[in-house]
């Protein structure tokens, strides 16, 4: 039997500073790999650190002959929470001195484990003070917890039941130490001299080498399948019905999304030639400040959409879009007669929906989301298929 001290997660932690750090953490990730494929119930990085530090570390209370009384156990717990405070910090996932110190205070309750081990009967394979215990995650999904681990200096294995967990943990934990330390190898920074002499550290070089041939994929996809995906320009036209549009006049902004709606031929006999939206909502977005919806103006036997940005004049009618409140059913956005769910699944089965476009989504000069909803270029148009 393995001797087994207590170890400081099971007696405390600093929760408010890892509290804080994790969600800080959130809004600051950008261009970190985990923003690269989003992943349910992935774990802050820096809750993932401070655990993994607290299960490696004893308590002080463990080690009375290092720590003989309760003042003294305290005294060093805050010291640990101190690591641990500057540890969390979103900074320091790349402050060599910080995380130095973390691995110091891992590898010295380490030796003390092993120590307390040197009688085992697997002591050599299981207790080498110079080796730390290598980790593994068996549900490893986004790879937070493996990932930190690695940067805590332990050897950290992944798996998981899902091919794309395990792509992620590969291309986060497998494959950039396999280049740590080597420069990269694309055409560009092989050519320019001024780079031949650096010294490239850890994923730099890699990095670079993403950089570049990320690019050049881009590149290639635009010019394969850019056309399947043309600008909108901002014409006069559009800048009289939308004046808040007028700084872009002129201009051709990149599209990042197109709204539509499944459409079905109205059950009212007045208006079967006429497919009506189903819309689960006509709200573009609900941010303060920034709100924009989708306002749908009835013309003779036909409709058109106008986005407008702004509260709603009737918010409960714009947050509702077309459905009739009860579960699955919508009603006719002409003539108001209800569109049960079975009559669109019939539809459906017939092969009689259709689509329409709601909202173009363009990227406008302060970021992207709904900075910029335009009204829509479908008109009154129904597409039926
Ligand atoms: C909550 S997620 C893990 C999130 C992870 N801790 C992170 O920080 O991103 C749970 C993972 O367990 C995986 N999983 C579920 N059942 C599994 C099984 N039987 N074997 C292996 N992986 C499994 C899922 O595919 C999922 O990726």
């Amino acid at each position: 039997m393995a001797v087994t001290r207590k170890k400081l997660i099971e007696v405390a932690l600093p929760l408010e500073a890892i509290n804080i750090a994790s969600a800080r953490e959130k809004s600051i990730r950008h261009g970190h790999p985990s923003t690269l494929h989003l992943w349910w119930a992935r774990r802050p990085l820096a809750a993932a650190r401070a655990v993994l530090f607290a299960q490696m570390v004893d308590d002080p209370s463990s080690r009375p002959e290092l720590f003989p009384t309760e003042a003294a156990q305290e005294v060093e717990r805050e010291r640990l929470f101190a690591i641990i405070r500057e540890l969390v910090k979103w900074e320091s996932t790349t402050n060599e001195v910080v995380l130095e110190a973390a691995r110091a205070e891992i590898r010295r309750s380490w030796r003390l484990t092993c120590e307390d081990n040197k009688d085992h009967p697997q002591a050599a394979e299981l207790f080498d003070p110079d080796k730390l215990p290598a980790f593994h995650d068996p549900f490893a999904g986004g790879g937070s917890i493996p990932l930190e681990a690695q940067r805590l200096g332990l050897e950290a294995y992944a798996s998981d039941l899902n091919p794309v967990a395990v792509l992620i943990n590969k291309a986060m934990i497998e494959i950039p130490p396999k280049f740590a330390g080597r420069p990269p190898v694309n055409p560009k920074s092989r050519s320019e001299k001024t780079l031949h002499c650096r010294v490239w550290r850890g994923a730099q070089g890699l990095a670079e080498d993403v950089r570049y041939y990320g690019q050049w994929m881009r590149d290639e996809a635009f010019k394969r399948i850019g056309h399947l995906y043309p600008q909108v320009e901002i014409t006069a036209e559009m800048v009289a019905e939308r004046p808040d549009l007028k700084a872009y006049q002129g201009r051709k902004l990149t599209v990042i999304a197109w709204l539509w709606a499944r459409t079905v031929r109205s059950p009212n006999p007045a208006f079967a030639d006429v497919h009506v939206p189903l819309a689960s909502t006509f709200m573009l977005s609900t941010k303060a400040g920034k709100e924009a919806y989708v306002e749908p103006v009835i013309e003779g036997n036909g409709y058109r959409f106008t986005v407008k940005v702004g509260k709603p004049r009737d918010p409960e009618g714009a947050k509702n879009g077309t459905r009739a409140g009860k579960a699955q059913d919508f009603m006719c956005l002409i003539s108001g007669v209800p569109i049960a769910r079975s009559y669109i699944r019939d539809e459906g089965k017939d092969g009689k929906l259709g689509s329409t476009l709601m909202a173009i989504v363009a990227e406008g000069d302060r970021g992207r989301v709904y900075e910029l909803v335009l009204r829509s270029l479908s008109g009154c148009c129904v597409t039926a298929p």
